[in-house]
């Protein structure tokens, strides 16, 4: 892509989804962008299948930085993005959710004097033990232009003393990827690829808060075994934590499926088909409440509760997962029908709207 004054800094899976329709949108108006993909994620089924599956432009730079401990991982990414904005100078820098790609971004441009855009701001968990409400607080807190998906966003930001004006509801560019790509979701994948049939559950796993420690772990793994029991379960596993779950008992269970990580189009196919969908993930809780797949999610909070407001999630602790599956299966369960305001594919236009505004209004 040629290179222009609005850079991108995107890292980690989630980034890549919700940068796609942000990049197309910018390019539709003729913005000149540059994209710069820290390497936080360089495992190619988690990076470079995003890109090709939703024909993202390459990334101009690649900054290699790779896994690590936060402070080993963080210290990497802001001497690397410090190099690299200082090289292509930019007019703006786009970060997108919550990774430490997003919070080197944000930190190291507010010491450089560059304005900060931040594309899914003010979603709170209000737990700080996960990293990534940390990441969230600080890119806020450094934030210029802070575009949100939901509408209590708004409120979490104002109640920490972000600036009215610079708050712009625009609705959920991962919204926007799913439906330009919803007609390529193939709900028989699981049958073609992996032989198993409807009615399967899909399952995934990666927060440290879950995988890290074999005790909680294993909590965990008792409740899938005893869903699987009515339901088969398939679950992706993330690299990390894949080690923990297996001795935990997850492999050779019987009516478990481990596979590899899945491209976003398998991905989405394999849910597609579900019945249900058990996770820890933050982006699964609102894709499933627009494709109507109930979403059972393993975790004591959510910075994303208009998915159970409005729509298919519902927060579960392991112990309490077999019985909400069960009524997921034979039908007692019930959920909002009403879904989330603003996410009807359109938020990429909308930052891009907001965005050329900024570019050409004189600072
Ligand atoms: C990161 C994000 C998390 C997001 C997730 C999506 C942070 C703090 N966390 O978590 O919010 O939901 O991405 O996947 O930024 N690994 C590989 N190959 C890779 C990358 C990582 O094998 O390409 C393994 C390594 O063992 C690594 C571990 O995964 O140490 C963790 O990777 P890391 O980037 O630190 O965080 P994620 O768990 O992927």
């Amino acid at each position: 892509m040629a290179q222009g004054p609005v850079v991108h800094v995107v890292g980690a899976r989630p980034n890549f989804v919700k940068a796609a329709p942000v990049i197309r949108a910018l390019a539709d108006r003729g913005i000149g962008q540059t994209i710069v993909h820290t390497g936080q994620h360089y495992d190619s089924r988690l990076s470079e299948v995003f890109f090709e599956d939703l024909d993202i432009p390459a990334p101009d730079r690649n900054l290699g930085v790779g896994s690590g401990t936060h402070a080993a991982q963080t210290a990497a990414l802001l001497v690397a993005l410090e190099q690299a904005f200082g090289e292509l100078r930019p007019a703006l820098v786009v970060a997108y959710g919550d990774v430490n790609s997003t919070l080197a971004a944000a930190l190291v441009a507010a010491k450089q004097g560059i304005p900060i855009a931040h594309v899914e701001a003010g979603l709170r968990s209000f737990d700080r033990s996960m990293p990534e409400e940390v990441n969230r607080v600080v890119t806020d807190v450094l934030a210029d232009l802070l575009f949100t998906t939901s509408p209590e966003a708004r409120d979490n930001l104002l109640r920490e003393g972000v600036t009215e004006g610079g708050i712009h509801f625009v609705g959920n560019p991962m919204i926007d990827t799913l439906m330009t790509h919803r007609s390529r979701f193939d709900a028989g994948w699981a049958k073609a690829h992996i032989g198993i049939e409807a009615p399967y559950a899909v399952a995934t796993l990666h927060r440290p808060a879950n995988v890290d420690d074999p005790a909680t772990a294993g909590r965990i793994v008792r409740a899938l075994l005893e869903v699987s029991g009515s339901l088969p379960i398939v679950i992706p596993l993330h690299p990390r934590g894949r080690a923990v779950l297996e001795a935990a008992g997850l492999a050779g269970a019987e009516r478990v499926t481990l596979i590899d990580p899945l491209g976003y189009v398998a991905f989405l196919s394999l849910v597609s088909g579900a019945t249900l969908v058990m996770t820890d993930s933050g982006g699964i809780q609102e894709e499933t409440t627009i494709l109507g797949i109930p979403c059972l999610t393993v975790r004591p909070n959510t910075e994303r509760p208009i998915t159970i407001s409005h729509g298919t999630n519902r927060l579960v602790e392991p112990e309490a997962l077999p019985g909400a599956a069960r009524a997921i299966v034979d039908g007692s369960a019930t959920f909002p029908t009403d879904r989330p305001p603003l996410w009807d594919g359109r938020a990429g236009e909308r930052i891009a709207g907001v965005l050329s505004g900024w570019l050409s209004s004189p600072r």
